[in-house]
């Protein structure tokens, strides 16, 4: 049996990563962290945890954490630097190894040609925020996984492609719940993608900014 953590277990990308946790046959035990904890009731497994907490509540993060295998931290916000090092630093004092973290396309400059310009243009202080957020993680001794998605999309559809820290961001979208399928694997196979920061993205929707914007 694995103990899987989700913190940010309400954000969209985390419930699509519950629901097919739940329809997978793998044995985990998940432990849902979230803000307003009545909101996940719907999808939590029947044997799930679920803990109403803040990331910036480090005695609830101890808690939380106390026990797991595994880290999935799907968090957002303008102090997500904190909150990563937070995180980092309840891990180290556990000793629990294993972090997934989703960060963002761009936090590197990989994105390349006119869709990268807008990009950071777009999302201007937002990506030095998430850059910050990446280097805590990148500079910890965890065996962490970064997943920089693509601009994401609801579309209910699983097709994604990979690319490592080293080579240059392809495409410009992905939807939800094909990172949220990438999740699953890295849950699952637990020296998949490790100290490794990866790129997804949607084959073929290379253009100067997503089709749809
Ligand atoms: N939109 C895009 O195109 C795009 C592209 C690449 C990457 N990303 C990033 O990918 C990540 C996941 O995406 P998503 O769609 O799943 O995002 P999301 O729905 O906004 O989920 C983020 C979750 O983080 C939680 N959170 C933030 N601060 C917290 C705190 N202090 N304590 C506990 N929970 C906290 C939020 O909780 P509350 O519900 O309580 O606020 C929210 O549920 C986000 O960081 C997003 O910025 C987005």
């Amino acid at each position: 049996m694995t103990n899987v953590l989700i913190l940010g277990a309400n954000g969209q990308i985390a419930r699509q990563v519950i629901a097919q946790l739940k329809s997978s046959k793998a044995a985990m035990k998940l432990t849902l962290f979230l803000r307003n904890a009545d909101r996940i009731k719907d999808i939590a497994p029947a044997d799930s945890t679920i803990i109403d907490g803040d990331t910036t509540d480090t005695d609830a993060l101890k808690k939380a954490m106390k026990g797991q295998d595994v880290v999935y931290a799907n968090l957002a916000g303008s102090n997500i630097e904190a909150q990563a090092k937070d995180v980092v630093s309840v891990m180290d004092a556990l000793r629990i190894k294993r972090l997934i973290w989703i960060s963002t396309l761009g936090i590197y400059d990989e994105v390349p040609g006119k869709f990268g310009e807008w990009n950071n243009k777009t999302l201007g202080s937002y990506i030095q925020n998430y850059a910050a957020a990446a280097q805590v993680i990148e500079h910890s001794d965890l065996d962490y996984t970064l997943v920089r998605p693509a601009w994401l999309t609801n579309k209910d559809e699983i097709d994604y492609e990979t690319t490592e820290k080293s080579e240059e961001f392809k495409g410009t979208e992905v939807s939800r719940k094909s990172v949220a399928n990438f999740v699953v694997h890295l849950i699952q196979e637990p020296n998949l993608e490790v100290k490794h920061s990866v790129g997804v993205n949607k084959p073929n929707t290379d253009g100067d900014k997503p089709a749809w914007y």
